[in-house]
């Protein structure tokens, strides 16, 4: 699949078939995650893989889908779908980069953070990911973690660590579009400014 074709394909699909992911398709996905750049090549990121049906479930009702995504329409897509990774990012990584000798400044501080990267940088990562599922055949779709303690609880995840967001990848079925959408998609001339605003 041609890049153009990826970007434009991809969505956020919120339905899934049982098929599953192979192990190589999905070795790709989160090894393409890793060509994202980061900040001082922080690469503050980590990821936990659940395909493990119920743990799956747990993952979903971390994520509120039954109150939720099955309430409002959507259906479990969370759990159904065969592969859920959780993307994490720790701003700890960046903070300890960022006092190694080549980025630390003149007077012993730390950069004057002007924007959170690690946030950046688990954004890129992501999108990644995204496409990749779409380049190999699948779809995906990323859910905003809102219990990231309740999701450290359940997967283990180290403190230092933050789950940002879900990336359910699978096989698309059926989907019901997010009311979102009816925003529609802003023309380029709302958003780009040429030479200056
Ligand atoms: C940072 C971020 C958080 C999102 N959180 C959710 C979410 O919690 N639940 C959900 O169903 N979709 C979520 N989405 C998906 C958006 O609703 C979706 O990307 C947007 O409506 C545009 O649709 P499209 O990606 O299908 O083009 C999120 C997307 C991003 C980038």
């Amino acid at each position: 699949m041609q890049f153009e074709e990826a970007v434009r394909k991809r969505r956020m699909v919120r339905n899934f078939t049982d098929e599953s992911v192979s192990d190589q398709d999905l070795k790709k996905i989160l090894e393409l995650a890793l060509h994202a750049p980061s900040a001082g090549f922080s690469q503050g990121w980590a990821y936990v893989v659940v395909r493990d049906e119920n743990q799956r479930k747990q993952v979903g009702k971390v994520q509120g889908e039954t109150e939720g995504y099955v309430q409002s329409g959507f259906g479990n897509f969370i759990s159904k779908a065969p592969v859920d990774i959780i993307a994490c990012t720790s701003e700890q990584v960046y903070h300890r980069r960022y006092q190694e000798k080549d980025k630390i400044k003149e007077d012993g501080t730390e950069i004057d953070w002007p924007t959170p990267y690690w946030f950046f940088d688990i954004g890129a990562a992501s999108m990644i990911m995204l496409l990749a599922a779409v380049d190999l055949g699948y779809s995906a779709v990323f859910t905003g973690v809102f219990d990231p303690q309740g999701m450290r609880k359940l997967l283990s995840i180290p403190e230092e660590y933050h789950p940002v967001g879900v990336i359910s990848i699978g096989r698309r079925a059926k989907d019901k579009k997010s009311p979102s959408l009816k925003r529609g998609r802003q023309p380029l001339e709302h958003v780009v400014h040429y030479e200056s605003w």
